[in-house]
C-alpha cells in the first residue's frame, strides 16, 4: 500500500466514544423503512467495446468463418520465399448456408503455405494451458497435411501440430495445442503442407480453461469479476445493440441459439457508430447468445433481465419503425422468449431449451420492451406489447423506457404516459458529470410512491463529457456514483433496480469510455467504479433504515460534503452504514444508532479511497484504488468516526 494512502486510512480508523462532533449521523434503527429488492444492484451487459466477441466470449480467432465483408480481415497470407500457392474465398458448396464463405488454400508443395490469424486485437495465450483448435475441413486436391502453428509476437514458435487425411466432404477436425510461453499478441497459423488444396471454415481456437470449463465457453477471468460483484440481475443484450441502426440489424434472440456455426454473423452497430473510434473489425458472432446468457445468470446468481426490440431502430440513427399493425412477430418473439426461459419441456421453446441441456426453467421474471426509446411512437408500441404480455404472462414484470436523458423533454413526455399505462418499471438513463450525481441524490425523495418503480438502468459519471474519449474511470467519478447510490438505496421503495453502463471494455478496441471493467487479451481489472458497485451489491441489506444527517454543508448547487444511507441485514443481524465523503477534508462524525441497546465491540470498515480524485486503476496497478478492510474497536451504539477525505466507507455494525 502506498504510504500516503496508509496515512489516509489511519485517519479514517480513529474511533472514540466521546462527545458529539459537528456532523451527526443518526440511524433510526427502530424505524425500518422499505424492503430492498434482493435483485436491486445488478449488471448491464452490452456487446460494445468488444464486450462479447474479443471479450467475454472466449473464442480467440477473429473472423473464424470468413464472413466479414472483407472476408480475410484478421487473416494474413503467409508466404515464405519458397512457398508457392494460392488462396481464395469461395461460397460454392459451403459447409452451411448461414455462414456460406470459406477459404480454399492451394499449395504447390514447395513449402508450407497458408494464413495466420491475429485474434481480437491480440491473441492471448498462457503457458501451461491447453487450447482446443477446431475447423471444418474438406480435401480438394491431393492429400496435403494441415500444419497448425502458434507463434509469439517475437516470432517464437510456441507449439505446432499436424493434421492429415481429409475427406472430400466437410468434416470437423480438432487438435489441442500447448503454448510453451505466455504471449498477449500471439498468432495462429494454418498452413497447407504438401502439394494439393483444402477448404477450411469455422477456424476456432478456444482455451480449455473457460468459465466452468465449458467447451466454447466464456472467459473465466471476466466472468469471475461479475460473480465477485454478487449481482442481483443481469441486463442483456444492451443497450443500443438491441435496436440496431436499422431494423434489419436489430438484435434477434432466436438467431443466437443452437449450434454456433448456424448463428448468422451480424455487423456490430458500434463498428461504425463513432467516426472518431471506428472499429471495422467489430462483428457479432453470437457465440455468447441467449442460452449462454441465461446460463450465465444462473451461474452467478443474477436474475435475467432481457431487453427486446419493440419495433424501433435506434432513434439516434435511422429511427426506423415497424408499423403498429405489423408488430405481431416482435411480440411473438417476446412470448417465445418467455417460453424459452420458463416453459415446460413439452412446449415448443421449452423443448429447445431442454435440447440445449437445460430442462429446468431459467426463472425469468422481468422483460424489457425496447431499450432507450422515446416519443409517442414508443408509447404506442409499448402499449401493444404490454396488452399481450400482461394478458398471457401477468407474472412477468415489464421494463419500459424513458429515453436517453434523466430530465429532458423526452423524459418528461414518457413518465406520465407510462404512469397512465400502469407500467411496472421505468428504465431511466443518465450519463453526466460527477457534479450532477452529487447534486441529485435527492432525486427520488419526491417520486410518487404509488406509480411505476424505477430501474436506473444505465448510469455513469463522465469525467469530461458524454462520449468523450478522454473520460476516465477515476475516484472522483466513483465517489459521485457512490453518493448517488446512497440516494437510490434510501429510496428503495421507488428504485428497485440499478446498473452502471457500459460494463466491459477491451483496452485495444473500445468505442466508449468510461467502463466498469477493462480487459486485454490476457488481463482484467476493475475500476474504482467497479468497486463501488461491488460494495453496494455485497452490502445490500434487507430493509432501509432512515438516516438523518445534521451539521453537513450543502452548496448552492446542491452538492453535500457528506452522504449516507443505512440498511439492515436481517440474517447477519448487522446494520450497514454507507458514507461518502467526496471532499478534500476528513470529516469527524458522531454516529448514533437509535433504538439499539448494544453492539458488538468490533465494527468492520471497508474503505475505498486513494491519494487523489484523479486516481484510477490500470493493468499495471489493478488495485491502486480498491477496498481495504479494517476492524474498528467501538464502545456502544454512540460512536465517533472520522471519514477520510475522498472516500467511500461501508461500516457493518453487528447489533447485540
Ligand atoms: O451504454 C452505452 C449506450 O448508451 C447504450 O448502448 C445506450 O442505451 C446508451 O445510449
Amino acid at each position: 500500500m502506498n504510504p500516503k494512502l496508509q496515512t489516509v486510512l489511519l485517519a479514517g480508523t480513529l474511533v472514540f466514544a466521546t462527545a458529539a462532533s459537528a456532523v451527526t449521523i443518526e440511524i433510526q434503527s427502530d424505524q425500518p423503512g422499505a424492503k430492498i429488492n434482493p435483485a436491486m444492484w445488478g449488471i448491464f451487459f452490452e456487446d460494445i467495446n468488444f464486450g462479447a466477441d474479443g471479450g467475454l466470449y472466449a473464442e480467440l480467432v477473429k473472423n473464424r468463418g470468413f464472413e466479414f465483408p472483407d472476408p480475410l480481415m484478421g487473416w494474413t497470407k503467409i508466404s515464405p520465399s519458397l512457398a508457392k500457392g494460392d488462396l481464395s474465398v469461395r461460397d460454392d458448396a459451403p459447409f452451411n448456408a448461414a455462414n456460406p464463405h470459406y477459404l480454399r488454400l492451394q499449395s504447390e508443395g514447395t513449402a508450407p503455405f497458408g494464413v495466420s490469424n491475429e485474434g481480437f486485437r491480440g491473441l492471448g495465450l498462457r503457458q501451461g494451458e491447453a487450447y482446443d483448435f477446431s475447423a471444418q475441413v474438406r480435401g480438394v486436391v491431393g492429400s496435403p497435411a494441415l500444419s497448425l502453428q502458434l507463434y509469439g509476437a517475437d516470432g517464437t514458435l510456441l507449439d505446432a501440430v499436424q493434421l492429415k487425411g481429409f475427406s472430400s466432404g466437410w468434416k470437423k477436425v480438432t487438435a489441442t495445442l500447448h503454448p510453451k510461453d505466455t504471449d498477449a499478441n500471439a498468432r495462429l497459423c494454418v498452413l497447407v503442407d504438401g502439394k494439393g488444396a483444402v477448404d477450411i471454415d469455422m477456424v476456432s481456437l478456444f482455451p480449455q480453461h473457460t468459465w466452468k470449463n465449458r467447451p466454447g465457453g466464456l472467459r473465466a477471468d471476466m466472468v469471475q469479476m461479475l460473480a465477485d460483484m454478487k449481482p442481483g440481475f443481469l441486463r442483456f443484450p444492451g443497450g443500443c445493440i438491441v435496436e440496431g441502426s436499422v431494423l434489419e440489424r436489430r438484435y434477434q434472440w432466436k438467431n443466437t441459439i443452437g449450434p454456433v456455426e448456424e448463428r448468422k454473423l451480424l455487423i456490430n452497430r458500434w463498428n461504425y457508430e463513432f467516426l472518431h473510434r471506428p472499429t471495422p473489425d467489430y462483428f457479432q458472432s453470437f457465440g455468447l447468445g441467449f442460452f449462454e446468457y441465461f446460463q450465465l445468470c444462473e451461474d452467478i446468481g443474477a436474475q435475467p433481465l432481457p431487453i427486446l426490440n419493440c419495433g424501433m431502430a435506434c432513434q439516434f440513427n435511422s429511427g426506423e419503425l415497424c408499423p403498429l399493425d405489423q408488430l405481431g412477430p416482435y411480440i411473438q418473439d417476446a412470448l417465445d422468449l418467455i417460453e424459452f426461459a420458463n416453459g415446460p419441456t413439452n412446449s415448443t421453446w421449452g423443448a429447445k431449451r431442454a435440447a440445449l441441456g437445460h430442462p429446468g426453467p431459467f426463472n425469468l421474471k422481468m422483460l424489457g420492451v425496447g431499450n432507450e426509446q422515446w416519443g409517442q411512437q414508443y408509447i404506442d408500441r409499448y402499449a401493444r406489447f404490454a396488452t399481450v404480455l400482461k394478458e398471457k404472462h401477468p407474472e412477468i414484470q415489464l421494463v419500459s423506457a424513458a429515453g436517453p436523458s434523466p430530465d429532458d423533454e423526452r423524459f418528461k413526455f414518457a413518465w406520465p404516459k407510462l404512469r397512465e399505462l400502469n407500467a411496472d418499471i421505468v428504465d431511466e438513463h443518465c450519463y453526466a458529470k460527477p457534479d450532477w450525481f452529487l447534486a441529485n441524490t435527492h432525486r427520488y425523495d419526491h417520486y410518487d410512491r404509488n406509480g411505476p418503480k424505477v430501474f436506473m438502468g444505465e448510469y455513469a459519471a463522465q469525467s469530461v463529457a458524454i462520449v468523450s474519449t478522454k473520460n476516465k474511470n477515476n475516484l472522483d467519478c466513483a465517489l459521485a456514483e457512490a453518493a448517488y447510490m446512497t440516494g437510490l438505496e434510501r429510496n428503495a421503495d421507488v428504485v428497485c433496480l440499478a446498473s452502471y453502463a457500459p460494463l466491459f471494455s477491451n483496452a485495444e478496441a473500445w468505442q466508449w469510455t468510461p467502463d466498469l471493467i477493462w480487459v486485454d487479451s490476457l488481463h482484467v481489472y476493475g475500476t474504482p467504479n467497479y468497486y463501488v458497485q461491488q460494495l453496494f451489491a455485497r452490502n445490500r441489506g434487507d430493509v432501509v433504515l432512515p438516516v438523518k444527517l445534521s451539521g453537513i454543508e450543502t452548496s448552492t448547487a446542491g452538492v453535500q460534503n457528506l452522504y449516507a444511507s443505512a440498511t439492515r441485514d436481517d440474517q447477519a443481524g448487522e446494520i450497514i452504514l454507507k458514507v461518502v465523503n467526496p471532499g478534500a477534508a476528513a470529516i469527524e462524525t458522531q454516529i448514533n444508532l437509535e433504538g439499539i441497546a448494544d453492539i458488538e465491540p468490533k465494527v468492520k470498515a471497508t474503505v475505498l479511497t486513494s491519494a487523489g480524485l484523479n486516481e484510477g486503476n490500470s493493468f499495471h496497478a489493478p488495485r491502486n484504488v480498491a477496498p481495504v478492510e479494517t476492524d474498528l474497536n467501538v464502545d456502544g451504539p454512540h460512536l465517533t468516526h472520522t471519514f477520510t477525505q475522498h472516500s467511500f466507507t461501508v461500516l457493518r455494525i453487528k447489533t447485540r
